[in-house]
């Protein structure tokens, strides 16, 4: 009898279930208009360079497609028109020339200490940066600022003397937001920490950021006197200027993975939705070669006439021995001055350099314009020889092309240690270049199997990870919702998404306070029970036993 009803019941409720399905509902689409404004944006890089500016500007592009105005100001005569026409660009001063900065330094070895000579050239032209921060600023009433977070201390403070919000973009975590257990080759430490022994561990987490407050405060002695030159307020060591929001362009995958605060977004890779395609005669080459090797070093390094030679050399051996069959060599710089008039291979013959440089050899390529992504996205293009920018280094990973890295300075060595961590690339050393090396490797990297398997796994990551640069975007226009609701930057400001500890101060911040406090109850509590057993076995041997004895003496 229950069992009837039941099912009656169930057989109810079924129908109920169903009639409910098939009601015709209507449907109408979710409203996701934040009610934007057009409001004024500045992009501004001391450093700039192509190569630095695309990822900002790749952002910037998005937002003016959203109805925003971008003005663009950086040093160099970088005309975005062609490739940006929605984005002016007012000028800054002259392109740094990094081998001016570096002068003979340029080919020698890279450490953290070379990066004083930029901070140096950065404080001389502060002045007159940030008088011209300022009047674009002014003249543009600007909104918000987009800063590159490489020594643009100006445009960080003239946001902050404006109180206006001001984003960060880099290709690198800031030294505040870096994973607890990640260095740099940059620093002479390993680019991961966690199989490292005590002392080295000791040498990068403790000393070394030492050694740097050490050598980087009589720089902000000096770059505080000029900021009080210009009326902007000095900021103490181990302070940095408010910033609302740091963008990464980076990928794990690509980075070391980290835990991250809200504030500090990795949103990389960020790439273009079109690039460049191949010239008809690139096109040619890369048709009708079916094992590539792609060579660039970027615009601003290049190697020395020893090492070219070398490299030269070690392509044309490949070619013989048909593990390549084209070389398409991206030149920045005039071939003619960097490379010797002739070269002996391994098997005694000479063979001369300029006819290859003319582009007579049928094997050989150079190139003064390359359109990079086209080429590493030609399913012939088999392996990039690269210098490891942050740049040239997604784009290969977007494309699945596996990397022969060649890092010369700044942020490569370190790129390059995480990509042949990530297993889809294999390092050479400037100093010790070696021809049957690069054999040997470029060999392995076109046959691994492994290779191959990573360099598919970081294509997917990469690719699906390109579409973060419209979450960058996104987080952008919040700011600018939040500082018009909110009038301007105060105190309170995008408190939803600053972690407590930024406010708190280093000790309270990470409860060392705390720890401190459990730590001397703790080895008070030991001194307490080490003083109680002292004191009861010196009275003990001092006072029980020798009555003891006296009484059995007695006795
Ligand atoms: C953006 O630029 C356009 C054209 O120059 C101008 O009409 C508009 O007022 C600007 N937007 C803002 C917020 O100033
Ligand atoms: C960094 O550490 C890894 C793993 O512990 C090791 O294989 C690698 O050789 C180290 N790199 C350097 C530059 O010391
Ligand atoms: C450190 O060693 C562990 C255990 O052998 C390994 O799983 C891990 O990948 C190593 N880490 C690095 C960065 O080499
Ligand atoms: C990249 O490759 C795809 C498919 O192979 C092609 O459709 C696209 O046009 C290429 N893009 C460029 C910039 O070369
Ligand atoms: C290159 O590989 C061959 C054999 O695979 C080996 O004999 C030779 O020593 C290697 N050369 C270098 C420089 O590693």
């Amino acid at each position: 009898m229950i069992k009837k009803h039941f099912i009656f019941l169930l057989l109810a409720l079924l129908l109920l279930n169903q009639i409910h399905v098939n009601a015709t509902h209507e449907y109408a689409p979710r409203n996701i208009d934040i009610g934007r404004s057009s409001r004024n944006i500045l992009v501004g890089s001391y450093v700039g360079g192509r190569s630095h500016l695309k990822p900002i500007l790749d952002v910037a592009a998005i937002l003016v497609e959203r109805g925003h105005n971008v003005t663009l100001l950086t040093s160099g005569n970088y005309t975005p028109s062609l490739e940006y026409p929605t984005i002016k660009q007012i000028t800054l001063g002259p392109m740094l020339n990094y081998k001016e900065i570096l002068g003979t330094d340029f080919h020698k070895e890279f450490h953290f200490e070379k990066m004083v000579y930029f901070a140096e050239k950065s404080i001389k032209d502060y002045s007159q940066t940030y008088e011209k921060y300022k009047n674009v600023a002014i003249d543009y009433n600007i909104d918000l600022f987009i800063c590159d977070s490489h020594i643009n201390d100006a445009c960080l403070d003239i946001a902050n003397t404006l109180k206006k919000p001001v984003v960060t973009m880099g290709a690198f975590f800031p030294f505040t937001a870096r994973g607890l257990h990640k260095s740099d080759p940059m620093f002479r430490c390993n680019i991961s920490l966690e199989n490292e022994s005590f002392l080295e561990r000791f040498k990068c987490i403790i000393i070394f950021p030492l050694k740097l407050a050490y050598m980087m405060s009589p720089l902000l002695t000096q770059l505080n006197n000029v900021r009080e030159q210009a009326n902007v307020k000095p900021i103490a060591l181990g302070n940095t200027p408010k910033i609302s929001l740091h963008l990464i362009d980076t990928f794990f995958g690509f980075e070391l993975p980290q835990s991250l605060p809200p504030n500090v977004q990795e949103i990389g890779p960020v790439l273009s939705e079109e690039y460049p395609s191949l010239t008809p005669e690139l096109s040619n080459f890369m048709n009708t070669h079916d094992r590539v090797l792609y060579v660039a070093f970027g615009t601003r390094f290049h190697g020395n006439t020893e090492n070219n030679d070398k490299l030269l050399q070690s392509f044309v051996e490949a070619i013989n021995k048909k593990m390549i069959d084209g070389v398409i060599w991206a030149l920045a710089v005039t071939p003619e001055d960097s490379y010797s008039s002739t070269i002996t291979l391994t098997d005694g013959s000479h063979i001369q350099t300029s006819p290859i440089l003319n582009n007579k050899h049928p094997n050989i390529h150079f190139a003064k314009f390359a359109p990079q992504f086209a080429i590493l996205n030609h399913t012939n293009t088999k392996l990039f020889f690269t210098h490891g920018g942050a740049g040239s280094s997604h784009e290969s990973l977007y494309t699945g092309t596996p990397m022969l890295v060649l890092p010369f300075g700044v942020d490569q060595m370190g790129n390059a240690d995480k990509l042949k961590s990530a297993g889809v690339a294999l390092v050479l050393n400037k100093f010790t270049l070696d021809i049957n090396d690069i054999i040997n490797k470029t060999e392995f990297l076109l046959k691994d199997k492994n290779i191959k398997r990573n360099s598919k796994r970081l294509e997917v990551l990469a690719k699906i990870n390109s579409k973060r640069k419209y979450r960058a975007a996104d987080s952008i226009e919040y700011i600018l919702h939040s500082s018009s609701l909110n009038e301007g930057v105060d105190e309170k400001f995008l408190n939803e998404w600053i972690p407590a500890e930024f406010r708190m101060g280093f000790i309270k911040g990470n409860n060392y306070d705390l720890y401190g406090t459990l730590l001397g109850i703790v080895l008070g509590l030991i001194s307490g029970i080490l003083w109680v057993t002292f004191k009861s076995i010196n009275f003990i041997l001092k006072r029980i036993i020798p009555s003891f004895i006296q009484k059995l003496k007695k006795e």
